[in-house]
């Protein structure tokens, strides 16, 4: 029996909940969790059955594993892999995911599991939320951005043709695994990106957490054993900020919509580059979050010690403190990115809402932006 063996691989497990009434769960975070899955994905079963999504990235990492966890703990387990990448957030992989849980005949009582990145977990996220009018489902992510963000707060849903996440709906999971030891698989591309997530944090509401990143974010990202007690401690803060913005506003209704820092430019740059993997959703918000701040010192709102900070830490780990140029359609303009901006889910009365920041550690919304400011903002950074 290896069981015990298992148990003895998980160091230093974390436990953080989010705290949403009846919908309570708990995000495990640790070394080694995936051998325990079956274990603990058991205490929320309602049937010994689950159905897993994955990416084809993924699948052959972790899944046989997985699977072989759950038959080991005498549940059953079918599955759909689906092409890595953002491409397969959308409607024809959402009919396909669907269709594939229809014919394994899945129940109101069969749990869906997400084993992958944000784009897994928010396409099996959404398919639970609309197969049979609603299944449950548990997050196992395997990226660091999943890890720190989206495997929390149940945000799900798909891109389309007008833009990213456009379609979708708030379903929470039933629980959160994360285990740090995936992340050792995981491209450093993939890594660093996910970083921009974990920075997030720190710039909108934590400037503790910020100086702590500046002198021991880069370490993190290294790699090797001296990383992991860093690495663990960025997920199991980032994911304690964000359970506790969720359980004070789970449809972003007012503050989780600071957690949208950098990700109304990052947004547009990623529909301008058009989720083909050359510019990666975290590398977009990281220059998102620069343009944010920029904005913000250009208002006066900000001072530019401030920027200069996010622009030197973001440069020291390897993120983009600029957007691209140029894209599919050539140069990018400040044009296209607003007309972009203007698909974004807190357009309110016409009007775009920001989240701006009056210093790191201080962001606040608003929709007080002058159009000719962003303008200025967005030429000085695609042609300055
Ligand atoms: P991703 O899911 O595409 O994963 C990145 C790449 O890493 C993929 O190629 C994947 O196959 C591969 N991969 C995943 N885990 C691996 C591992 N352990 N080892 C090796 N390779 C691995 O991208 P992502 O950055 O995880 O997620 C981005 C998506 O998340 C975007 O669609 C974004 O909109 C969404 N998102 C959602 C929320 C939310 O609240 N729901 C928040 C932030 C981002
Ligand atoms: N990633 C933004 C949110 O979950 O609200």
């Amino acid at each position: 029996m290896n069981t015990g063996a298992a148990r003895l691989v998980v160091a230093d497990p974390a436990v953080v909940t989010v705290a949403l009434g009846s919908r309570t769960y708990h995000i495990h975070v640790g070394r080694g969790l995936l051998a325990q899955a079956g274990e603990l994905c058991a205490t929320v079963l309602k049937q010994r059955r689950v159905f897993i999504v994955t990416d084809s990235k993924v699948a052959p990492l972790y899944l046989g594993a997985l699977s072989a966890n759950f038959a080991a703990a005498g549940i059953r387990a079918d599955h759909i892999v689906v092409p890595a990448g953002e491409t397969s957030k959308d409607f024809a992989h959402l009919q396909q995911v669907l269709d594939a849980m229809l014919s394994a005949k899945c129940e109101r009582g069969t749990m869906i599991v997400a084993l992958g990145g944000g784009v897994v977990g928010d396409l099996a996220g959404f398919a639970a939320a609309v197969l049979l009018r609603g299944v449950e489902f548990i997050q196992i992510p395997t990226t660091l951005l999943a890890q720190v963000d989206s495997s929390v707060g149940g945000k799900t849903g798909i891109n389309t043709p007008a833009g990213k996440n456009l379609v979708g709906a708030f379903h929470q999971p039933r629980l959160v695994l994360a285990d740090t030891a995936v992340l050792d698989t995981l491209p450093r591309r993939e890594l660093v990106a996910g970083y921009a997530e974990v920075a997030k944090y720190g710039l909108l509401g934590d400037p503790g957490f910020w100086s702590w990143l500046e002198a021991n974010g880069a370490p993190a990202l290294s790699g090797g054993d001296s990383a992991h007690a860093a690495l663990r401690h960025c997920i199991v803060t980032s994911c304690a900020a964000k359970a506790r913005i969720v359980a004070a506003d789970e449809k972003e209704n007012g503050a989780r919509a600071l957690l949208n820092l950098g990700h109304t430019f990052g947004h547009a740059l990623e529909a301008e580059m058009g989720y083909g993997g050359d510019l990666l959703h975290g590398e977009a918000v990281a220059a998102g979050i620069v343009l944010a701040f920029e904005l913000s010192a250009r208002l006066g709102l900000c001072p530019s010690q401030d920027v200069a900070r996010v622009r030197a830490h973001f440069t020291a780990v390897g993120l983009p403190v600029a957007p691209p140029r140029r894209g599919p359609r050539g140069a990018i303009t400040p044009a296209m990115l607003i007309q972009h901006m203007t698909q974004d889910k807190k357009m309110k009365d016409g009007t775009l809402t920001f989240v701006l920041a009056r210093g790191i550690g201080k962001a606040f919304l608003t929709d007080e932006v002058p159009r000719a400011q962003l303008e200025a903002v967005l030429t000085a950074a695609l042609t300055g």
